[in-house]
């Protein structure tokens, strides 16, 4: 059985954006299990090489997890072999991603309208590997098929170690908010025994606390409010060990984060794709600045590492 340590902060997987440079900047503040965003199953099986570099990971990272989808089991526990042969602590099955060209195609949240084949690929590839494996789905299809309570016991039974749950449904996508009323339910369900990660609209101390404590999950995953925001995962531990909320890092910090993360991305990239791929963390950063607006599109249009550094130097100047 998987043991989890206490009120583990776990960084969610996002695409194009929890990289390994990403990743390792959360682990400094204070992430205790980071998943590399989801990998598709079909181009690992081709060796498709941008495909085969998402399986990069350094033990810095530990515990980490490979996240892949699919649609086709073949594909899947083909896949599933290649990662483990990368030696990654844990592998996820995507039976969460709402967006049309994954989940229409019967992949992701495609999976929510066909149970019997979500609950047979997890099967296989549970039986294909010695890792553990986890999942991560969403509460169903749509409002009139909230169906996590069956699935997770159904999953926790073919040997899935973990799974995080996303309080909303595919048809939702992003919107409203996340209902986690259905989480808190799977985790006192008293046939679950595995592991329950409570997943959506994380971004303070307070909320990540209610969500232990009123839900009373074993982890909380922090997507989108860890963009732009690496520290939150070290203000949500600050706030459960003193019941203090830790400021945000000063404009001089901030630079500095800035600056040693896109050399980071850069290095991973290169330097055009590494500043474009970055403009998402910049557009979340500095926030709350007065009058910043202008410095903030100057920041974004930037386009070489030394326009980025020169508008740098003048937020640092102005915001001293
Ligand atoms: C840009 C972006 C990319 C995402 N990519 C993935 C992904 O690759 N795999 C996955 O399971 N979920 C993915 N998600 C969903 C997140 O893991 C998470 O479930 C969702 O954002 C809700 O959590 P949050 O409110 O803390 O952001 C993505 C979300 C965003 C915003």
């Amino acid at each position: 059985m998987l043991r989890m340590t206490k009120c583990p902060l776990i960084l969610a997987p996002m695409e194009d954006v929890t990289n390994p440079p990403f990743r390792k900047f959360c682990k400094r503040y204070g992430a205790d299990w980071l998943y590399s965003e989801f990998v598709s199953a079909d181009a690992l099986v081709r060796s498709i090489s941008q495909t085969m570099k998402k399986l990069a990971i350094e033990d810095v990272e530990r515990p980490v997890t490979i996240q892949i989808y699919g649609r086709f089991i073949d594909s899947m526990v083909e896949a599933a072999k290649l990662v483990e042969e990368v030696k990654p602590d844990f592998i996820d099955l995507n039976f969460g991603c709402p967006v049309k060209r994954v989940a229409q195609k019967g992949a992701g949240a495609g999976m929510l309208r066909d149970i019997p084949l979500m609950v047979d690929m997890a099967r296989q590839v549970v039986k294909a590997v010695k890792i553990p494996v986890t999942a991560k789905t969403r509460l169903g299809w749509d409002s009139e098929h909230i169906i996590i309570d069956d699935i997770a016991e159904q999953l926790q039974d073919v040997g899935i170690q973990a799974l995080a749950i996303h309080g909303r449904t595919r048809s939702q996508m992003y919107t409203g908010t996340a209902d986690w009323e259905p989480i808190g339910r799977v985790k006192n369900n008293p046939r679950i025994k595995i592991p329950i990660i409570g997943n959506g609209d994380i971004d303070s101390p307070q909320k990540a606390k209610e969500a232990f404590e009123k839900y009373g999950v074993d982890g909380v995953m922090i997507g989108r409010a860890s963009i732009g925001s690496p520290w939150i995962f070290q203000q949500i531990k600050h706030y459960f060990e003193t019941g203090e909320l830790l400021a945000t890092p000063s404009v001089a910090e901030q630079i500095a984060i800035v600056k040693e993360q896109l050399t980071g991305t850069m290095e991973w990239l290169d330097e055009p794709r590494g500043i474009l791929h970055f403009r998402r963390h910049l557009a979340a950063m500095f926030k709350g600045l007065p009058h910043f607006r202008e410095l903030r599109i100057e920041m974004l249009r930037s386009n070489t590492k030394e326009e980025l550094w020169h508008v740098l130097g003048k937020i640092g100047e102005r915001y001293q």
